[in-house]
C-alpha cells in the first residue's frame, strides 16, 4: 500500500499506509492524529485539516479551488506549501508524500 509520511506538531514523523480512495485528511484522521480536527468532515468549509506539503510533490497535487484558497487565507499559518488535506485525494503517484500538520489557528 502507498505510504504517507505525517509530521505532527511536535515534529515527530510517522509513516501511515493509505487505502484506496481516501483523501490525505482521512488517512491522517483515521490513523489517530487527533491534532487534525477536520471538523467539517471534508467538505472544504472549516480549514482545520490544514497541512504543509513537501514542495517536491507540488506538481503532483490537484489544483487548488477558489474555496480552498479563501479558507487558507483565513489561517495565520498559511505558507507557500499550505493545502487543505481533505482536498487531496491520495492517488498512488503520491506514494511517499510528506505532510506536516499546520500549527493551530
Ligand atoms: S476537513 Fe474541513 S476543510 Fe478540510
Amino acid at each position: 500500500m502507498p505510504k504517507l509520511l505525517v509530521t505532527n506538531r511536535s515534529g515527530q514523523e510517522t509513516a501511515v499506509e493509505v487505502g484506496d480512495g481516501l483523501t490525505v485528511m482521512e488517512a491522517i484522521r483515521d490513523n489517530g492524529f487527533d491534532e487534525l480536527l477536520a471538523l467539517c468532515g471534508g467538505c472544504c468549509s472549516c480549514a482545520t485539516c490544514h497541512v504543509h506539503v513537501d514542495p517536491l510533490f507540488a506538481d503532483k497535487l490537484p489544483e487548488m479551488s477558489e474555496d480552498e484558497d479563501d479558507l487558507l487565507e483565513s489561517s495565520d499559518h498559511r505558507a507557500e506549501t499550505s493545502r487543505l488535506s481533505c482536498q487531496i485525494p491520495f492517488t498512488p503517484d503520491l506514494d511517499g508524500l510528506k505532510v506536516t500538520i499546520a500549527p493551530e489557528d
